[in-house]
């Protein structure tokens, strides 16, 4: 379940209970092997395939793409927005930029380039317009390979020419990448991730909404094809029933901070991205990046997870912008990297529940 990787008193009480503690069962692992597979990038339905296997937040996917003249449009579904964890839809637009990233490359995979532009009419798309002469970019071949890893690190520093490639990799428009490696230093953004997620998941709407996007079990993440699988958190799989009452029991600030802090300083280092603008047109360009960022990380055989706590929370968000020195930039979103085991693989919808006529 996302970053509010649950409880680790969960597993005990489930297994006192008797209840099904079965990871990923056959049907999780074939539907997660068919979806992060190759296809043809020369084809819309391929383009499409490889943008919608973006990062995303909750993974509620909040995207449909459209076949234009020009290439193809992302626009925004806001039937899947997130009120409470992403009041301005900051996320929401991250996260078509993260897509817009993947389809560039795609696009780049079978020859083609591609030319992109915000478009704010409407309630604002990402319009891609497809031309002749691209050619592949290595980062394309990190798409199937990429994850939100939420597994603990094991404390190695990264090289400093990885750290180099991972901040040129990551600047898109009018964004930059803050690196945070000096321990004190990161025990002050850890600081604001814990009281900014305490504030979080204090708040009773904040926790409902979150808990709408759980996935306790295969059966439900492979059922809906997008939210939170909890063992891809490396949480336990639960009756659906089970999951949501032990949800309500044990997602307490405390226990969240203690995982946080835990992850936080078992990994390598974090990674702020920050932008010149604020604005969708800014944001899209952030999830660019930060795609970007995750891809380049993958590559390298870094395993990177998303700690946006303090960026969305408008009070705790300054205070972040404060400690950084970034004077007006807007931080956009928070990760931490370092080394560490893989985690079970996210799922998608299928392409057909994401293309628009
Ligand atoms: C804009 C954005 C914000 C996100 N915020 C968080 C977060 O705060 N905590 C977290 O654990 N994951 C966060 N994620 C990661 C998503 O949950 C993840 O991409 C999604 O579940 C799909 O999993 P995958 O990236 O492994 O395919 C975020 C992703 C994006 C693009």
């Amino acid at each position: 379940m996302r970053r509010r990787t649950l409880l680790t008193g969960v597993a005990a009480a489930a297994a006192a209970g008797g209840a099904s503690m079965l990871a990923s069962g056959p049907d999780y692992q074939e539907a997660a092997a068919a979806l992060w597979s190759a296809r043809d990038p020369a084809s819309f339905e391929g383009l499409v395939h490889y943008a919608s296997l973006a990062a995303n937040s909750h993974n509620s996917q909040p995207w449909r793409f459209r076949k234009t003249t020009e290439g193809v449009t992302i626009l925004p579904d806001l039937a899947r927005a997130l009120p409470e964890a992403d009041g301005d839809n900051h996320h929401l637009f991250a996260s078509l930029g993260c897509a817009a990233e993947n389809l560039v490359l795609a696009a780049g995979a079978s020859g083609r380039s591609a030319a992109l532009v915000f478009d704010p009419s409407g309630g604002g798309s990402v319009r891609i317009a497809l031309g002749h002469a691209g050619e592949k970019h290595p980062l394309f071949d990190a798409i199937l390979e990429r994850q939100c890893t939420r597994s603990a690190y094991d404390g190695r520093t990264v090289p400093a020419p990885d750290l180099a490639r991972l901040a040129a990799a990551t600047k898109v428009g009018g964004t930059d990448i803050t690196i945070v490696e000096d321990r004190a230093r990161v025990e002050q953004v850890l600081e604001l991730i814990l009281l900014a997620d305490a504030a979080q998941v204090s708040n009773p709407a904040f926790a409902a909404e979150l808990k709408s996007w759980l996935r306790f079990n295969a059966r439900a993440a492979v059922a809906s094809g997008d939210g939170l699988y909890s063992a891809a958190s490396g949480n336990p799989t639960l009756p659906t029933f089970l999951g949501r009452f032990m949800f309500d029991r044990f997602f307490t600030p405390e226990r969240e901070n203690d995982r946080y802090a835990g992850q936080v300083r078992s990994s390598a280092g974090l990674a702020v991205i920050h932008s010149e603008g604020d604005g969708p047109a800014h944001w899209v360009d952030a999830g660019r990046a930060c795609q970007r960022f995750a891809l380049q990380a993958t590559a390298l055989g870094i395993r990177h997870a998303h700690l946006n706590q303090p960026v969305e929370v408008a009070s705790v968000r300054p205070q972040l912008q404060a400690l950084l020195g970034l004077g007006g930039r807007r931080p956009d979103m928070v990760l931490r990297f370092g080394y560490g085991p893989a985690m079970p693989r996210s799922l998608r919808r299928p392409i057909s529940a994401v293309i628009e006529a």
